[in-house]
């Protein structure tokens, strides 16, 4: 089997990269939550030696991502762990931060509900969370091509689809965790950026 490949990774992960690099300078370890391809994990990894980085996925997306870390044979990365946000267990280890791409449209609110009270379980005091994709202001699209995007990923699972960042926001609050900033990355996307309170 050929590795699979997201385009969108090979596009936004410089993007991503100059925005969380220096802020995981002085981390060590991070769980990506829905690694897909496995791109981001070699990537980022790649690039910040320092991180000790752990994959996670949908089982069905463990082959392509060991093919990824095959190639890749960076020592710092590590196979997925499988982790359905919806029903499997959150690994009892703390990470120093948790990234995640492209992941919480994808999921269904009560998905993402699940995973703002896991991942609080996860991370320390001080820990920190991205979390990088569209989002919608004050229940509007930011833009045509969100709105598009939107009613395609309804299309094909009504319970997906781009979620407000308002609300996002609450279920952080109440998971402990404080929005620090909030990015504007291209194409209509953004990186949320969360430390969790001491
Ligand atoms: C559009 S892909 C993004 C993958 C990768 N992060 C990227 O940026 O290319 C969405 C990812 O979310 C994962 N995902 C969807 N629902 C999930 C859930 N309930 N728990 C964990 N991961 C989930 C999928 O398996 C898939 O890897």
């Amino acid at each position: 089997m050929t590795k699979p490949f997201a385009g969108s990774c090979q596009q936004n992960q410089d993007p991503i990269l100059n925005i969380i690099q220096p802020l995981l300078k002085d981390r060590q370890t991070v769980l990506e939550i829905g690694s897909g391809t496995g791109q981001h994990a070699v990537y980022f990894a790649g690039e910040m030696p320092h991180l000790h980085w752990q994959t996670s996925d949908r089982i069905e997306n463990h082959h392509g991502i060991n093919l990824w870390l095959e190639a890749a044979k960076n020592t710092n990365i590590y196979p997925p762990i499988a982790l359905d946000v919806s029903h499997d267990a959150f690994p009892k280890q703390k990470f120093d931060a948790i990234f995640t791409a492209n992941t919480l449209h994808i999921m269904s609110k009560d998905d993402v509900c699940s995973f703002f009270q896991s991942i609080a379980t996860c991370i320390p005091p001080k820990g920190i969370l991205f979390a990088y994709g569209p989002f919608n202001y004050n229940g509007e699209y930011t833009s045509d091509s969100n709105a598009q995007f939107d009613h395609w990923l309804k299309s094909r699972d009504i319970k997906s689809g781009i979620k407000d960042f308002e609300w996002i926001n609450e279920l952080a609050k109440a998971a402990g965790l404080k929005m620090v900033a909030d990015y504007e990355m291209p194409a209509n996307n953004r990186i949320l950026y969360f430390h969790k309170q001491g």
